[in-house]
């Protein structure tokens, strides 16, 4: 989701009682496969082959076997938010298995990139659906926003289970892959949707959350945002009960996402934690100088982390304007690669959630094109493109999952840390629980 949303500040048209808080597969086949399946093209190079293919026809060709032993698995995907905008969450007026380019108001809309239609064109095989709900709900309605998105997510994957299957572990996610189905998680977009609770958090996981981006465009009361005008931009990310946020989703086993947070907040994140962390949907600083996206030193922990970026693909993050095409967002993946290396580069195009996409990469059915444009370049084996479309998301999640294994080895149970003071639990907007007095009940 992107910060470009109009801002409805429903602080203005509240009462004053409620004051205005808004501020804002691996059977890596390493078999030369050299059946039937290219028709006139020949077998595939092998996984450790740099692929030298002439013609767009043969890479393309190579880029769909390669997505058909491996899910390509993208970061960050909108449309619940869409889903939410244009019909209330009312499913019964929402056809997915259609092209949504020929339907109102999608067909009118610039956001609306994503159908069942096209994410089977551009053979996705897993995606993180984004529950996210607006900084402007932050300390009033935002956990029971989120619930309703969550719930959202999972009444869409049960209208097209046969399309679509919920997956919630790293070997969920081959299950859905090996069953031809979209492998479906839910990601939280922004911790203002905790409520300032680690029962919150410890509840969204058991609902099937698998990760958390720590903030949206609002600072919580426990991490900053990198919307966030601040003097000091290397101090102050993460607050002790941010820090206990980030040791909770390790000892439950849920991604940390630092796509929108703070440099100072992505530091002690990758300071705290004891898994490998994730940018669901951002590109290289370097390359476009927009805060959403991962400087260089940042990038070096994350590897040396054994993290993840999921490269992005809103114009504005891609080549810093309106303009970009689909070799600017492979330029990103070069670089990071350069940098950082192979095992580190993931896909989170952001898909509705943005307004403007690069030429050639205009919708889910544009995957391929991408992978086939890094094919281009001559210097990349089928086994790289395998890590970037999948496996290197799926090492991440199981080291997540092993970390979690074994922090409940060691003893680990859920942490009462709380917050004293937010907004969430006292102020205008909340009923002060610990001030409720015992009323006798006869
Ligand atoms: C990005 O670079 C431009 C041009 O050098 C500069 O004006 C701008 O302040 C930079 N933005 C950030 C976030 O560093
Ligand atoms: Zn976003």
């Amino acid at each position: 989701m992107t910060v470009a949303r109009v801002p409805v500040n429903i602080c203005n048209s509240q009462d004053e009682t409620c004051g205005c808080q808004s501020g804002v597969w691996t059977a890596s086949v390493i078999i030369l496969s050299i059946g039937s399946w290219v028709g006139k093209v020949g077998p595939r190079p092998a996984d450790d082959e740099v692929a030298h293919l002439i013609s767009p026809r043969e890479r393309l060709e190579t880029v769909r076997q390669v997505l058909s032993e491996v899910p390509l698995i993208d970061g960050h995907n909108d449309l619940p938010w869409n889903i939410r905008n244009f019909v209330h969450n009312q499913l019964a007026e929402f056809n997915f298995n259609t092209d949504l380019r020929q339907v109102a108001p999608w067909s009118k809309s610039a956001w609306s990139q994503t159908d069942l239609v096209r994410l089977r064109e551009g053979m996705v095989g897993g995606q993180f659906w984004a529950a996210y709900v607006p900084c402007d709900s932050q300390h009033l309605n935002a956990v029971q926003l989120t619930l309703e998105q969550v719930d959202l997510i999972k009444r869409l994957i049960e209208k097209y289970s046969q399309n679509m299957q919920f997956a919630a572990s790293s070997r969920e996610i081959l299950e859905a892959h090996g069953n031809g189905k979209i492998a479906s998680l839910i990601g939280v977009e922004g911790g203002h949707s905790l409520g300032s609770s680690l029962a919150v958090l410890r509840t969204l996981y058991q609902l099937g959350v698998r990760y958390l981006t720590l903030t949206h465009t609002c600072n919580t009361p426990w991490a900053k945002s990198s919307s966030v005008e601040d003097k000091d931009e290397d101090e102050g990310g993460l607050t002790a009960f941010g820090k206990a946020v980030v040791q909770e989703m390790n000892r439950l086993g849920m991604l940390i996402d630092l796509s929108h947070t703070a440099r100072a907040t992505m530091r002690d994140a990758l300071r705290t934690s004891k898994a490998p962390l994730i940018f669901s949907h951002s590109s290289a600083f370097a390359i476009c100088n927009s805060s959403r996206n991962v400087p260089d030193d940042i990038l070096k922990q994350l590897a040396a982390n054994g993290g993840l970026v999921m490269v992005t693909f809103y114009n504005y993050f891609v080549k810093c304007g309106s303009q970009a095409t689909i070799s600017d967002v492979a330029e990103h993946i070069y670089y990071i690669r350069k940098l950082i290396g192979v095992d580190h580069i993931g896909v989170g195009g952001d898909f509705d959630g943005i307004n403007k996409t690069p030429r050639g990469l205009e919708d889910v059915s544009k995957y391929p094109e991408l992978f086939a444009e890094l094919l281009r370049s001559g210097e990349w084996n089928v086994l790289d493109l395998k890590k970037v479309a999948g496996l290197n998301l799926l090492r991440v999640l199981r080291q997540v999952e092993r970390v979690r294994d074994d922090m409940r080895t060691a003893g680990a149970t859920p942490s009462e840390e709380y917050l004293q003071n937010s907004p969430d639990t006292i102020g205008k907007c909340a009923l002060d629980i610990n001030s409720v007095q015992r009323v006798m009940e006869v």
